[in-house]
């Protein structure tokens, strides 16, 4: 019998460490014989901390367990799956998984992170090999089939960011991960990169093969230390195994990977500062053009890749470009990592094709609000516009979000009810924006701070909030128009659309 736990750092904080020990001491207590194992994350956070029983007769799931209960789980049979009021059934056949498509975390919950053979047990480095049976070439054609756009927000098609990338005269290229997951709301990174780094490691692998790059940075912003230990490890563990290193995989070409630790700065994220920061400089946006794929990191070519990109590249190497291309819809290919996170009764990671609607994610994957009801959900971190429950039919597809204004950006959502001031959502965009901006253009620098100004008179009652409201509006459209980076650039999508769901809250508050 295995039990599997999670090492997750979101299940150790609610508790997975001390539920682990506790039961190694209660088998220990009671003679009893099993194997208790720590994995990666299910994704199922309100169910955290959560044991999965692997016995002759399939799993079965506890949770969310405390150390308190183990006693009581051990004397229902647990070991056997027995009934207990925490018994989940088979995890595996629970909805919030059963609807899922997952293929960038098939290994979820099933894998020790820094175990190669689990890894290669279930299908790691499949995709780097038959690479390296087809060939570059024949690589970027499947690339090119699969649909596959960037992860990060953008959604731009990689095979062009690639082809940019090979293009260039200038043969000492570079692969940078950004791993700096800035977005309120957004985990997924952080859950590859903790759960099963050699995803990543192997996706780099691909796409330097591809682009002819012999060295790789991952930077991962320094609030996930646990990432950036595992991911430390595993380049060690992949290098010893000729997964990375002078000679890959037996191929006779070299790719090295350095992990750096980010220093704090949500603008680290975008790419251009993110090679500053490398570079050994403050993180401060530069002009485009160039782009990184023509002159980035050191004045060199520089695919620069979200890890969730980079993650999907196993998958679309071993499966073929066709197979990733038949899931989602439209333009909008393969899967999307979405994260639930707010006044959600399920909060945890949905990894699915594209194409159910905005309410099937909020009600049918979230469960609906933890109390009251869902008023509004922001798609996309701070920057993604606020949606409201009459968008409850749009589709999950980029293209449809920026139909009706919106964005599906790295795929963060966050839900508030109905006690959410929106008009104080509106001013935590400013301030946000305030907090984080980089400084270099006027709009985004000044701005940020006037606008927190005016949300405050607004929402202090102001004798003029008609004019407040045109000023509002004037400097969002200020602000996008005239912003270098997404910072400045998108935050009229948080504050007008909360202008335009919930205009009372602005206007209408009275004198305080
Ligand atoms: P962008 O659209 O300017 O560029 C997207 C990517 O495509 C970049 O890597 C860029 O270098 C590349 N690219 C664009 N045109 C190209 C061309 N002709 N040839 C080769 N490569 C080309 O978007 P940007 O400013 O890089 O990112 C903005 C997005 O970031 C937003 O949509 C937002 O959703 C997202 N974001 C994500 C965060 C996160 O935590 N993941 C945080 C903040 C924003
Ligand atoms: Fe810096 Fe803001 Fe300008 Fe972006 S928009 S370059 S964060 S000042």
């Amino acid at each position: 019998v295995r039990v599997r736990i999670s090492e997750d750092s979101v299940a150790c904080a609610l508790g997975a460490n001390e539920v682990a020990a506790a039961l190694a001491a209660a088998l220990a207590e009671r003679g009893l014989q099993a194997e208790v194992v720590r994995v990666s994350a299910r994704g199922l956070y309100w169910l955290e901390p959560l044991l999965e029983v692997d016995t002759d007769t399939g799993s079965f799931g506890y949770g969310p367990v405390t150390a308190a209960d183990i006693d009581s789980l051990l004397d229902a049979g647990l070991m056997q799956g027995g009934a207990h009021p925490l018994a989940l059934g088979p995890v595996d056949a629970l909805p919030y998984l059963v609807r899922q498509q997952r293929l960038v975390f098939a290994r979820a919950g099933l894998t020790r992170p820094l175990s190669l053979d689990d890894y290669l047990e279930r299908g790691g480095y499949a995709g780097l090999k038959r690479l390296l049976a087809m060939g570059e070439d024949a690589f970027l054609a499947e690339l090119e089939a699969s649909g596959l756009r960037g992860r990060g927000g953008a959604a731009f098609p990689a095979h062009i960011k690639w082809q940019s990338v090979r293009t260039q005269a200038d043969t000492e290229r570079y692969v940078v991960c950004n791993a700096d997951e800035g977005d309120s709301g957004a985990y997924a990174d952080r859950m590859l990169l903790e759960g099963d780094p050699y995803a990543l490691l192997e996706g780099m692998a691909i796409a330097a093969l591809c682009v002819g790059a012999e060295q790789g940075y991952v930077y991962v912003r320094s609030e996930y230390p646990q990432a950036i230990e595992k991911l430390r490890q595993a380049v060690a563990r992949a290098e010893a195994a000729g997964f990375l290193g002078g000679d890959i995989a037996g191929s006779g070409r070299a790719f090295r990977v350095e992990v750096r630790a980010g220093a704090g700065a949500y603008i680290c994220g975008e790419e251009s500062a993110l090679i500053e920061s490398i570079e050994g400089r403050r993180g401060q946006v530069r002009a485009r053009p160039p782009l990184p794929a023509v002159s980035g990191l050191f004045g060199k070519p520089t695919l620069v890749h979200n890890v969730l990109s980079l993650a999907s590249l196993p998958v679309i190497a071993r499966d073929g470009g066709a197979a990733f291309y038949h899931f989602g819809r439209e333009r909008s290919r393969g899967t999307l990592a979405l994260t639930l996170a707010g006044s959600l009764r399920q909060c945890g990671l949905v990894e699915t094709a594209f194409g159910p609607t905005l309410g099937e994610l909020v009600n049918d994957f979230g469960g609906g609000a933890r109390t009251g009801c869902v008023k509004a959900v922001q798609v996309g971190g701070p920057l993604g516009a606020w949606l409201t429950p009459d968008d409850f039919e749009l589709p999950l597809d980029y293209e449809a979000f920026a139909a009706r204004g919106a964005i599906l950006g790295h795929g963060s959502v966050v839900a508030v009810d109905e006690t959410c001031d929106m008009a104080g959502m509106a001013r935590l965009a400013f301030t946000f924006c305030a907090a984080e901006s980089c400084g270099k253009c006027t709009p985004c620098r000044v701005g940020s701070v006037r606008g927190g100004e005016i949300v405050d008179r607004l929402m202090a009652g102001s004798h003029h909030a008609a004019d407040d409201v045109a000023l509002l509006l004037e400097l969002t459209d200020t602000l996008r128009d005239a912003s270098l980076c997404a910072l400045g650039g998108m935050l009229h999508y948080p504050v007008r659309s909360a202008l335009e769901h919930f205009p009372g809250e602005f206007t209408e508050r009275g004198p305080q």
